[in-house]
């Protein structure tokens, strides 16, 4: 099976039926995706597929066939969310930090693309990270640096 995860073409033999996060972190060791739920409902494997976000702990590996793939490394350090949350101490013990910022990343691009540079408001920014759970409840400077990374 051949794929594209974080600009490389990987081709792997991995089960294709083992979840992708499996793929992802084992067989690829990036371990900045992590597994928590393991069941699609805290969003701490999201990553980025063909620029979508999705969980990848409950995706087949072989829907990843062709796919480009970017998960929390891929993002390099670069992307300006990645700034911000760490600008706003926008974490606690870290865990769920690569997929709340996976997920952040995807909706500044689009809000700056279809907004420019305008703050989204609390609201919006909370829909939009509603499929991410943090334990240690660290949501307001989380929200506060999503909307900063869009302003
Ligand atoms: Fe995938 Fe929780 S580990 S959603």
């Amino acid at each position: 099976m051949d794929l594209n995860v974080n600009g490389v073409p990987v081709s792997t033999d991995s089960d294709p039926d083992a979840p992708a996060v499996e793929l992802l972190r084992d067989g690829l060791g990036l371990t900045g995706t992590k597994l928590a739920c393991g069941n699609g409902v805290c969003g701490a494997c999201t990553v980025l597929i063909d620029g979508a976000p999705g969980a990848s702990c409950l995706l087949p590996t072989a829907h990843l066939e062709g796919r480009s793939v970017t998960t929390v490394e891929g993002l390099d350090g670069a992307h300006p969310v990645q700034r911000a949350f760490a600008a706003h101490d926008a974490m606690q013990c870290g865990y769920c930090t690569p997929g709340f910022v996976v997920e952040a990343a995807a909706f500044v691009d689009r809000w700056r693309a279809e907004h420019g540079d305008v703050d989204p408001g609390r609201a919006a920014v909370a829909t939009a990270m509603a499929g991410h759970l943090c334990r240690c409840g660290a949501y307001e400077g989380i929200y506060a640096a999503v909307r900063a990374a869009c302003a």
